[in-house]
């Protein structure tokens, strides 16, 4: 499955950022193309990314599900769509994901936990999941917090598989850093938003463009859970950055975070224009070409696929 990537990249899930024309992109420029499939994925939006994934060849997408997927209301029709279409790979996230992981290699598909914790790393491994994605410092929506300079080689320590790392990347330098540090693929959410197939208001994609690393103001006030929020956004609906309380707070009337209220991570201080994915994509292979010629990243990871069981 990792044959088909033109570099060793994916683009995260981020709920209606990561729409199906992003997913369908990604995956046909040849990174991992990341969608959410958890709660504020109704079934039939669910239905409709797997219809417009279907047969597009390419890269693999990389569903990105709860671990209390169980819980969602739509949840078993998921699973079952997922199964019927055998889906490859799933990003599970918060919580423990033993019971996703049965029916995961059940239908041959591999699942991959999003951690920001090294406890949360070791639980998921003890619980057979096939590789991890760590979340770190800087990344958008509800960030991390470990910086990957030294959580990468600390989860190195206890795990020799497959390792996605996340948070503050946005160019070829930041891939080769996650090369070097012994991650094996480096995951964009930021850099994508900022693409004509998002699926963001225009407003967002243009506030990434000309936002500086100054302008991303970490809250918990959203929704309960801290997060990157863009500092203009927060401004615009009313709030003041200054004064946000570290908990949950009452939104101003009509006012929906997510949707009003601009998530971006520190990698806004890359990105300075919207572009096509295919271009983005292109642009950062040769560039890392350049920085790590021969990085054998594409042998790592056919390693890393001969090893799974079939
Ligand atoms: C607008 C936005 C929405 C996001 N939504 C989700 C989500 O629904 N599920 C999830 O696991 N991560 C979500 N994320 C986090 C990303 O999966 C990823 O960890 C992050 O974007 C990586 O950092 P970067 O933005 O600096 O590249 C979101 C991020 C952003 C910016």
């Amino acid at each position: 499955m990792f044959e088909a990537l033109r570099l060793p990249l994916m683009c995260a899930p981020m709920s209606f950022a990561s729409s199906p024309p992003l997913a369908v992109a990604c995956c046909q420029a040849g990174i991992l193309g990341g969608w959410q499939g958890g709660r504020v994925t109704r079934a039939a939006a669910f239905e409709g990314y797997l219809a417009a994934l279907e047969g597009v060849g390419g890269a693999p997408p990389i569903v990105n599900l709860p671990a209390r997927i169980f819980t969602d209301p739509d949840g078993e029709q998921k699973l079952a769509l997922l199964r019927r279409v055998r889906a490859p790979l799933v990003l599970s996230s918060v919580g423990d994901p033993t019971e996703l992981v049965g029916l995961v290699h059940d239908w041959g598909g591999r699942i991959i936990q999003d951690v920001t914790t090294l406890r949360h790393a070791e639980k998921s491994l003890a619980a057979g999941v096939d590789g991890l994605m760590v979340t770190c410092a800087g990344a958008g929506g509800q960030t991390g917090f470990l910086s990957p300079l030294a959580f990468v080689p600390a989860v190195r320590r206890i795990w020799d598989g497959l390792l996605i790392v996340g948070g503050g990347i946005a160019d070829a330098r930041g891939v080769a850093a996650v090369l070097a540090l012994g991650g094996d693929i480096a995951c964009m959410g930021t850099r994508f938003i900022a693409t004509p197939q998002s699926g963001v208001a225009q407003a967002h994609r243009a506030m990434i463009a000309r936002a500086s690393i100054d302008s991303v103001v970490v809250s918990a006030a959203m929704n309960g859970v801290p997060g990157n929020w863009l500092r203009e956004s927060l401004v615009a609906v009313g709030l003041d950055p200054a004064t946000l309380p570290d908990h949950r707070i009452e939104m101003p009337d009509g006012v929906r975070p997510w949707r009003d209220i601009y998530s971006a991570g520190h990698s806004v201080a890359l990105i300075d224009e919207t572009e096509e994915v295919g271009a983005i994509v292109e642009r950062l292979a040769r560039e890392l070409d350049a920085l790590v010629p021969q990085a054998p990243w594409r042998a790592r990871l056919a390693a890393i696929q001969s090893g799974w069981r079939p």
